[in-house]
């Protein structure tokens, strides 16, 4: 039976408590509404640790639109069942105040494109600075020895690695794979506001990451050539892209020629939900 706890002594306890006992324990930070995506990086996570702390956390500073926060999908005692299914031992869902108590102050920013391109350009850099934020703090209330990320979100996974990276934070990143719905469409809690022919059109982004990877196959190595192919791709289905682009996979930066670590990030809105999905190129 999984834990459920809402307090940040009561995790904390916990945990210390598990570590004495020389547990190793993992983090899968989730907004909830958990999918197949989720369930493999809390699969992953009870492979590789003793414990699995799975946090379900609607993180209000990340969200730029009201209305996108209103709207998110909300499940949490269907999400504690299929945590506990997928190997977690401990569900962390704590309320607003627990995590944003009155005088809260601190914002975690980091300056630079990695916050302001992209997904940053559009929702504004304050985004990610909210993830930033939440995710420093559920490092420092859970104290896992280990968090698990999905490379989905591939721009997020850039700034958590950058953050952990600049602020000597003790702790182990694992990106996990994209997980997929078997037409290929990447899995999201967004995908359920997908209603209609929008499910089918959803397809462009996979579509177009398949395009430029067929492309990069044949040997094409110039970059805006593949972007090129790549939206072409995603209007044969009836999807204006917001952005398709191939950068190099650490630092985001652009690219012109198809390099050893490319990545091609692509974003588009399909009816009411905005989608983003990502693929490594390779060139073999
Ligand atoms: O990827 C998410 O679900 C969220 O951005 C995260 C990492 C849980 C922080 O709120």
């Amino acid at each position: 039976v999984v834990q459920v706890t809402r307090t940040v002594a009561e995790v904390r306890e916990r945990v210390h408590a598990a570590r004495r006992a020389g547990r190793r324990i993992g983090l899968v930070p989730t907004m909830g509404f958990l999918h197949e995506g989720h369930l493999s990086l809390i699969r992953r996570a009870a492979t590789d640790c003793d414990d699995v702390v799975v946090s379900v956390f609607v993180n209000p500073t990340q969200f730029n639109d009201a209305a996108d926060l209103a709207a998110y999908p909300r499940d949490e005692e269907n999400d504690v069942a299929l945590a506990a299914s997928a190997g977690a031992t401990m569900v962390f869902a704590p309320p607003v105040e627990e995590v944003y108590p009155a005088g809260f102050a601190t914002t975690v920013e980091l300056r630079g494109p990695i916050t302001e391109t992209f997904e940053g350009a559009v929702r504004g850099p304050e985004h990610f600075w909210g993830v930033a934020t939440v995710v420093t703090k559920l490092f420092g209330m859970v104290q896992p020895d280990v968090a698990y990320f999905g490379q989905k979100d591939a721009q997020q996974c850039v700034v958590v690695t950058r953050l952990v990276t600049d602020l000597d934070l003790p702790v182990e990143l694992v990106i996990c794979p994209t997980v997929r719905e078997p037409d290929g469409l990447a899995m999201s809690s967004r995908n359920v506001r997908l209603r209609g022919d929008d499910r089918d059109r959803a397809l462009a982004l996979v579509d177009g990451l398949d395009a430029a990877d067929a492309a990069v196959r044949a040997g094409e190595t110039d970059v805006a050539a593949v972007e090129s192919v790549a939206t072409k791709a995603m209007l044969a289905r009836g999807v204006g892209p917001d952005y398709v682009a191939v950068v190099d996979a650490t630092t985001l930066a652009p690219l012109e020629r198809i390099a050893e670590r490319s990545l091609i990030l692509v974003a588009a809105h399909v009816g009411p939900v905005r989608l983003i999905d990502n693929a490594v190129l390779d060139r073999s």
